[in-house]
């Protein structure tokens, strides 16, 4: 799927990797509307998109909460109305949550959920119908390394991100002889911010860290991840090659590999190194 020309949408695109997704979608010829909750985030975006998109490639910028359905339609109206046609999405919107299962209650679970998993069944069912008139089109769902595997203290995103991968996977073999090409995302760790807004956000339960020990770990997970930029490149070369999951990093291919090869002692492994 070349996206030179198309219009396509990414969601979570104030930050990180959907920040870096949309600057290179715009690099390489595509018009992006960006959306994403935190509006000054997304108007940042639009300026640095929009300082090296190639000649025609434009951006518009949208307020957007991925987890309210009429939100989705309106938004999904707007883009139509501006730019005519969608041809792509990456639903890239998440956020993490940290805390043991019997920490973590009923409404945090149900808040992950409704972010990352609704979030995303909002953006690929809203979309449909539109994409189904294209000549070639795509769905780009991000999950993770976590939903491959799971985490411990983990419950609410891994689970979110195994939901992801099942819709996807399922959708994928739905549109199997359509021109529209559905991919499962696994970043492995991207130094992003999303540890620091899980932090300001109050995603997290239980026993914490010590304020000091929390801002150690979500600096070194900004600090000694892949970069977001690589991660992005990664991702659209993944759909240029109509890969239908596209795992992000050597730690994604990895890990992605040793839980098919030990899936009966590959996440105690990994589990041994989770404080
Ligand atoms: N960073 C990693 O190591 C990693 C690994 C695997 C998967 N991922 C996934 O990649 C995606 C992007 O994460 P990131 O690391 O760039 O984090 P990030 O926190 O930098 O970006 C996430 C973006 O989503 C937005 N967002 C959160 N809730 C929203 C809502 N309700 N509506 C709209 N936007 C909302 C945030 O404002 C933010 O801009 C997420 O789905 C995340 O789960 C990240």
């Amino acid at each position: 799927m070349n996206i030179t020309n198309k219009t396509i949408i990414v969601t979570g695109g104030a930050s990180g990797i959907g920040r870096e997704l949309t600057i290179e979608a715009m690099r390489r010829g595509a018009s992006v509307a960006i959306a994403d909750l935190n509006i000054e985030g997304v108007l940042a975006t639009k300026e640095l998109a929009e300082a090296v998109a190639t000649a025609g490639a434009t951006c518009s910028a949208h307020q957007l909460d991925v987890s309210n359905l009429e939100q989705w339609q309106s938004f999904r109206d707007a883009v139509l109305t501006e730019y005519g046609h969608i041809d792509g999405i990456i639903n890239n919107a998440g956020i993490t949550f940290a805390g043991t299962a019997e920490a973590t209650d009923y409404r945090q679970y149900e808040k992950v959920m409704s972010i990352n998993f609704m979030g995303m069944v909002y953006g690929s069912k809203e979309l449909l119908p539109h994409l189904h008139q294209r000549p070639e089109a795509f769905i780009a769902n991000v999950s993770s390394v976590c939903g491959l595997f799971a985490m411990k203290k983990q419950s609410a995103y891994c689970a979110s991100k195994f939901a992801i991968r099942g819709f996807t996977e399922s959708l994928a073999q739905e549109l199997i002889g359509s021109p529209i090409l559905v991919s499962s995302i696994h970043p492995g760790h991207i130094g992003t911010d999303i540890v620091i807004n899980a932090r300001n956000s109050g995603n997290m339960a239980g026993d914490l860290p010590s304020e000091a020990e929390q801002e150690a770990i979500a600096k070194y997970f900004k600090d000694y991840g892949l970069s977001p930029a690589k991660a992005a490149e990664i991702i659209l070369d993944g759909l240029k090659n109509n890969q239908r999951k596209i795992l992000v990093g050597k730690d994604a291919i990895r890990g992605d590999r040793l839980s098919r090869l030990m899936p009966q002692t590959y996440a105690n492994k990994i589990n041994k190194l989770v404080p």
